[in-house]
């Protein structure tokens, strides 16, 4: 007679079969939950530029936060669900966010136009960073379905800095 099976214990039940091997879903899905933080906290910074930004060249800032923003958020799905995919979990709230984010908020009152694309440009390096680190572990690990995301989002963040980049600079030639 066969024994029905026993029911999942609590901690199990989120478990996705996967044929990656040893240690790949704890470090993967850790490599993924911090770029996935550090995109929410991305994403409310840029809005939060949004919302804020003023001076004459409003629109055009206005606008471009609201791009990138979106492109962001983008991202977040796609990173938890990869998490999933490989049987890890993923984050389950904003003080979990906070906790696992290394990008620095921004609560000023006032920050200026240019100060909010000099503030951008080394907070989308960061991310540039931490998605190559998160592409090593990926690798290691043969997860060529994970490092083909983090490639595309690396080029995206790549353009967002350029495009930040060139909207900082002062127009003179001299950089800033
Ligand atoms: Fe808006």
């Amino acid at each position: 007679m066969v024994k029905p099976s026993k029911p999942a214990k609590s901690n199990t039940r989120l478990d996705t079969p996967t044929d990656l091997s040893g240690n790949a879903t704890p470090e993967i899905a850790a490599a993924l939950n911090g770029c996935l933080a550090d995109a929410f906290a991305l994403y409310m910074k840029t809005k939060n530029f949004h919302w804020h930004v003023s001076g004459p060249h409003f629109r055009s800032y206005h606008l471009l936060f609201d791009e990138q923003a979106a492109e962001i958020y983008a991202t977040t799905d796609e990173l938890a669900e990869r998490v999933r995919k490989i049987g890890g979990k993923t984050i389950h709230s904003i003080s979990e966010i906070a906790k696992l984010q290394t990008i620095k908020d921004n609560n000023k009152e006032f920050v200026s136009a240019q100060e909010m694309l000099i503030e951008l440009m080394p907070d989308t390096k960061l991310t540039i960073k931490a998605m190559r680190a998160a592409h090593e572990v990926v690798d290691k690990h043969d997860d060529i379905a994970t490092a083909s995301i983090l490639e595309n989002f690396i080029d995206a963040a790549e353009k967002r800095h350029w495009f930040l980049f060139e909207m900082s600079r002062s127009g003179d030639g001299s950089g800033h």
